[in-house]
């Protein structure tokens, strides 16, 4: 995510001043948040649905007939039991729906959204058993309040807290150790409850109550939303502990080299890599007795609420960047971006207040995860989420997949040699941070991770139009088509664009298990989509194929017309891995 430069920062705190006073001004009236979910009329008929960043990968709409809202489990058991009576198809969507694919979408117009907004209790904390039980809508940030309350922890999470449990877990999200039970939060599953179509004899609903030990466990752990609406999570935690972060800057000449041992040595290790810059950024984060002095605080800065303004000014700039072919403007950018968010710790605190120094030690629920921008939601035209779609600001697309342990040093070094051949391909993809390193592992859930692995995580420039190649377009294609194809990367299912998904299922050895599973619990397929069918590969589709698709990772270029012909972009073997196809510039060599 891309970061402020210190004038938008005081411009934007000079409006907010503004604004205090003068509370007529128009652009300081502040708007509630309009959902993901719009329906045109009051009683939850006729909607359209998105994601919280407003757009799929595929910029297509989706419709759905109605929304239900149920606030508990009986409920829930009632819409499931009469959409299915009346064949409806269904799927659940969240608070915020932050996955970029379009797994939201119920494969008819007149569908049913099953929203899990209001699913949102903590059914019972044991704490001598050291496990929670939450309902489905819980979100993350809630999950770690409520959990500490009790003393306890839930070790491995992803960063942002704004996540459901059903979510996160219907995607296989994660955070980032190789030690353990593993990174990813379905691995810390004992008990799950499972709402699921029925027969007349069950009255159209099963409830399946899945316990550690149930094979089936294995398929809802990850399970893409398709089988049902998972009701209740019951997770294994641990007791509350504290943490100490330290980052170390170094250069990244032997980061291939490095990658696997540091993963080992830290219980939290994660690594921030600035391909461009030769840097890489290693967090060292470990356990550390509770009686160790301190009270640090993680409020990651690009997660923070951000003046609006900032985000346009920031936005326009990059624009403009992309118009001119500027790299050397984006590499200055990057460098800044980098040096602002190093120099400030990435927004740790010693104290909550104040950075003074590393390592920063404090309690594990106040440095797992961050989100603060979530709060602004309230009066977007002043701050918000730098992604909300609301406002003029980040637009990107995100590639995240996963690399076997032994194969990531192949894979860092291959991104080093198209560094090598284009220096400042990369800056752009600096400007967002980068791409953040994760430590993944083998999970026994059927469409969990298959090894343990490096997960990249990848974010770049997005046009507004679908036609307008980005700045060193080649480069990112050959980055994403070198992971999922010559490295067979496991794509994360809650990010990427459409070509990660082209055949991968065959990248998992329980997708037979899954589908079956899957048959079993939805036989009439009312939880399927069109999507999600594509993506378990039981319909053609994934890929769409027309002009300028490679651009928006549609498809893979075969024909120039895939690419921009008229604007130099042509469809050309990789630099590097020469079975690749990209979109490459070639009227000038200035970039590609
Ligand atoms: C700022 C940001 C940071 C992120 N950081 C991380 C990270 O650190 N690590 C990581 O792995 N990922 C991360 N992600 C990605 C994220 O994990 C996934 O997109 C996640 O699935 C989204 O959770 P959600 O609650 O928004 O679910 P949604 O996107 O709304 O839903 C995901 C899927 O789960 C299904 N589903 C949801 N609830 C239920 C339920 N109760 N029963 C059945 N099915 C259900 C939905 O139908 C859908 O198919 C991040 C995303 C953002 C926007
Ligand atoms: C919701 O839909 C209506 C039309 O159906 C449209 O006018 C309005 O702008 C939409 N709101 C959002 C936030 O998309
Ligand atoms: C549904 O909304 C669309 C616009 O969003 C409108 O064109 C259509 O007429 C509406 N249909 C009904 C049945 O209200
Ligand atoms: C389900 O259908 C029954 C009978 O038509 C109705 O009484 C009940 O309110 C419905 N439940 C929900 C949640 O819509
Ligand atoms: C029943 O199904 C029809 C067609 O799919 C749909 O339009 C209608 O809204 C559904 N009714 C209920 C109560 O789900
Ligand atoms: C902290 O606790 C450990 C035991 O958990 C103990 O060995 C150690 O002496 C304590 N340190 C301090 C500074 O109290
Ligand atoms: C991943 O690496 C392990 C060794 O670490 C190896 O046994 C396995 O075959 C590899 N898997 C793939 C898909 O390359």
């Amino acid at each position: 995510m891309s970061l402020l430069f210190t004038k938008s920062v005081k411009l934007g705190l000079l409006l907010r001043l503004i604004c205090l006073f003068i509370s007529s001004f128009s652009v300081c009236i502040s708007t509630p948040p309009e959902d993901h979910i719009n329906c045109s009329s009051s009683s939850n008929t006729n909607c359209t649905i998105t994601n919280s960043y407003g757009i799929f990968p595929d910029r297509s709409m989706c419709r759905a007939g109605t929304v239900a809202y149920p606030s508990n489990e009986e409920e829930l058991i009632s819409v499931v039991a009469n959409a299915t009576k009346n064949k409806t198809k269904m799927k659940v969507a969240t608070r915020y729906s932050h996955s970029i694919p379009k797994l939201v979408c119920p494969s008819e117009e007149d569908g049913l959204i099953i929203s899990t907004k209001h699913l949102s209790r903590v059914v019972e904390i044991d704490a001598e058993a050291k496990t929670m039980t939450l309902e489905g809508g819980v979100t993350l940030k809630q999950l770690i309040s409520e959990a500490a309350k009790a003393g306890l922890a839930l070790p491995y999470t992803p960063y942002w807290w704004g996540l459901t449990i059903g979510g996160l877990l219907g995607t296989g999200a994660h955070g980032s150790t190789l030690w353990s039970k593993g990174s990813s939060v379905h691995d810390y599953v004992v008990g799950l409850t499972i709402v699921s179509p029925g027969g007349p004899k069950d009255g159209y609903v099963k409830v399946r109550r899945l316990n550690d030990g149930d094979k089936d466990l294995n398929a809802a752990k990850v399970s893409l939303g398709v089988l049902g609406v998972i009701s209740q999570v019951t997770l294994n935690l641990q007791p509350m502990f504290k943490r100490a972060i330290t980052y170390l800057s170094k250069s990244d000449s032997d980061l291939g080299d490095q990658v696997v041992r540091f993963g080992k040595e830290h219980e939290f290790a994660d690594i921030i890599w600035y391909p461009s810059q030769h840097k890489a950024v290693y967090r060292m984060v470990d356990r550390v007795s509770t009686n160790t002095s301190g009270n640090g605080l993680y409020d990651f800065i690009p997660f923070r609420a951000t003046p609006s303004l900032a985000l346009a000014v920031i936005r326009a700039t990059e624009e403009n960047q992309e118009s001119q072919s500027d790299a050397d403007g984006k590499c200055t950018s990057a460098k800044l971006v980098t040096s602002t968010l190093i120099t400030n710790a990435y927004g740790l605190t010693n104290n909550g207040l104040f950075f003074t120094g590393y390592p920063v030690i404090g309690y594990q629920r106040r440095l797992q995860s961050s989100g603060t921008c979530l709060h602004s939601l309230e009066d977007s035209r002043i701050t918000a989420c730098p992604w909300d779609p609301k406002i003029k600001g980040e637009f990107f697309h995100q590639t995240t997949f996963s690399i076997n342990l032994s194969l990531a040093k192949n894979f860092i070094q291959d991104v080093q040699k198209l560094v090598e051949i284009e220096p400042k391909a990369l800056c752009g993809v600096e400007i967002y941070n980068g791409i953040l390193m994760r430590y993944v592992t083998t999970s026994s859930a059927y469409l969990g991770k298959q090894e343990d692995a490096v997960d990249f995580d990848i974010t770049y420039y997005r046009s507004k139009d679908p036609m307008t190649p980005r700045l060193y377009e080649g480069i990112l294609e050959e980055i994403e088509q070198l992971a999922l194809v010559k490295y067979k990367a496991l794509p994360h299912w809650g990010k990427n664009r459409n070509i990660a998904f082209d055949g991968v299922m065959n990248k998992y050895k329980g997708s037979e298990e899954f589908l079956r599973v899957k048959n079993v619990y939805d036989p009439m397929r009312l939880f399927s989509s069109e999507w999600t069918d594509q993506v378990l590969g039981l319909k053609d589709g994934v890929t769409i194929v027309k002009e300028g698709c490679a651009l928006e990772g549609l498809c893979i270029c075969s024909k120039d017309i895939h690419c921009a012909p008229s604007k130099g972009y042509f469809c050309r073997p990789g630099k590097v891995f020469n079975d690749a196809r990209i979109c490459t510039l070639v009227t000038t060599n200035k970039a590609s």
